[in-house]
């Protein structure tokens, strides 16, 4: 029996992990500078997490949704409470296809409506309506070719008002800062034009704080810099700190009706002490504080660079732009000098996605490297 090949995988068999670092079967330990996609938000194995997850493994670890569990309404009250976020309620799932998912069908539900717009090179997620809101068609197959979806490019505002005006949208779904598509921005002009847009054809404004959220970009959620209101915000990746765990934060004009949305895995005790801990450990350690101070840090050195073509991002999510497919490089990275960075579909751009927590030591170590690698 052999495993269904979807992921070209590199030659690298990891056994533990602690902080920024990673250890293989052989010994070798590795720089995280990618957070296994992201996900790693207070850093692997931290005391916080292990202690929340084993103190709740021991007490109960999962029921399903029919009953109370206090620690769902504790991690309602502390993202709301951490992010400012006022006038919204918590629906908990297991992954950011899943948050996703639920949002579209939240607003579909609410406005009656089925038409999504969504963006040039997004990345929403593998379930149907999530990956139908996807700009990539090398991964879609002809069951994603049911749900109305129109793409439109950042900023553009003819194209936007031409759509909408045809009345059928039911919702807008946009990244603040696209992961996967290459860390590219909407203007704030724009943004703010969303959600007016949004209030004036009776649509639902969906930002996608998957990968953005939970402080990475320095704020709670990416979408705050812009100064405006989600109707909907789903959630994932940096959640939990790898336990599988999403949500989807949904605004109080939208009312909720029995048997809408259902899970069997989602909002579970032991998912519930995850987020409790990475949430304690964002405010403990000023992970918010750290990722914009770091973003300083990190321009400064890495501009330093001349073969470095744009810095781009915020927080600690960025990208390094070449004028040459820097995929050679990442694995140069990876083998000669024992860091871990990511890859976008953006072939020449290089994503740095690490632990909140890193240090300038860090970043000088990924200088080192590339400039050994660029000279
Ligand atoms: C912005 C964004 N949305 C949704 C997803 C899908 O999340 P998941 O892989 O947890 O389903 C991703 C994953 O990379 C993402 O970056």
């Amino acid at each position: 029996m052999s495993l269904f090949k979807v992921y070209p995988l590199y030659n690298i068999n990891p056994l533990q992990a602690k902080g920024c670092y990673v250890y293989d079967n052989k010994g070798k330990k590795y720089l995280d500078l990618y957070g296994g996609h992201a996900v790693i938000s207070i850093g692997h194995g931290h005391p916080n997490y292990i202690k929340s997850l084993s103190n709740q493994l021991n007490k109960i670890g999962f029921y399903s949704n029919y009953i109370i569990n206090d620690l769902q309404k504790e991690v309602a009250e502390k993202i709301i409470k951490q992010s400012s976020c006022k006038d919204y309620e918590l629906f908990m799932c297991s992954s950011g296809a899943e948050a996703n998912e639920n949002a579209l069908q939240i607003a579909s539900f609410h406005n009656n409506k089925s038409r999504i717009i969504a963006f040039k090179n997004s990345f929403h997620g593998r379930s149907n309506a999530a990956l139908s809101a996807t700009d990539n068609q090398n991964i879609k197959s002809k069951l994603n070719t049911k749900i109305d979806v129109t793409f439109l490019k950042f900023n553009d505002r003819e194209s936007l008002i031409k759509e909408v005006s045809k009345s059928d949208v039911s919702s807008i779904i946009f990244e603040s800062i696209q992961g996967v598509g290459g860390l590219d921005e909407p203007d704030s002009g724009f943004v703010k034009f969303l959600r007016e847009t949004c209030d004036k054809y009776n649509i639902c404004l969906i930002a996608d704080e998957v990968q953005s959220g939970f402080g990475r970009t320095g704020d709670f959620f990416a979408f705050q810099k812009h100064n405006i209101k989600p109707d909907i915000i789903p959630m994932a990746k940096g959640m939990g700190n790898g336990f599988p765990v999403g949500g989807v934060l949904i605004n109080k004009k939208i009312k909720s009706k029995f048997g809408m949305l259902g899970t069997t895995f989602g909002g579970n005790h032991l998912a519930c002490s995850a987020v409790l801990s990475v949430l304690k450990t964002i405010e403990e350690e000023n992970l918010l504080k750290n990722s914009k101070n770091l973003e300083v840090y990190f321009k400064n050195k890495l501009s330093k660079i001349k073969s470095i073509k744009k810095i781009k991002g915020r927080g600690l999510m960025l990208g390094l732009e070449f004028d040459f497919d820097a995929g050679e490089l990442r694995k140069n990275l990876i083998f000669k000098h024992n860091i871990f960075t990511g890859g976008s579909a953006n072939k020449k751009l290089l994503r740095i996605l690490p632990p909140l927590n890193i240090k300038t030591k860090h970043i000088d170590m990924l200088y080192k490297a590339l400039k050994n690698e660029l000279k």
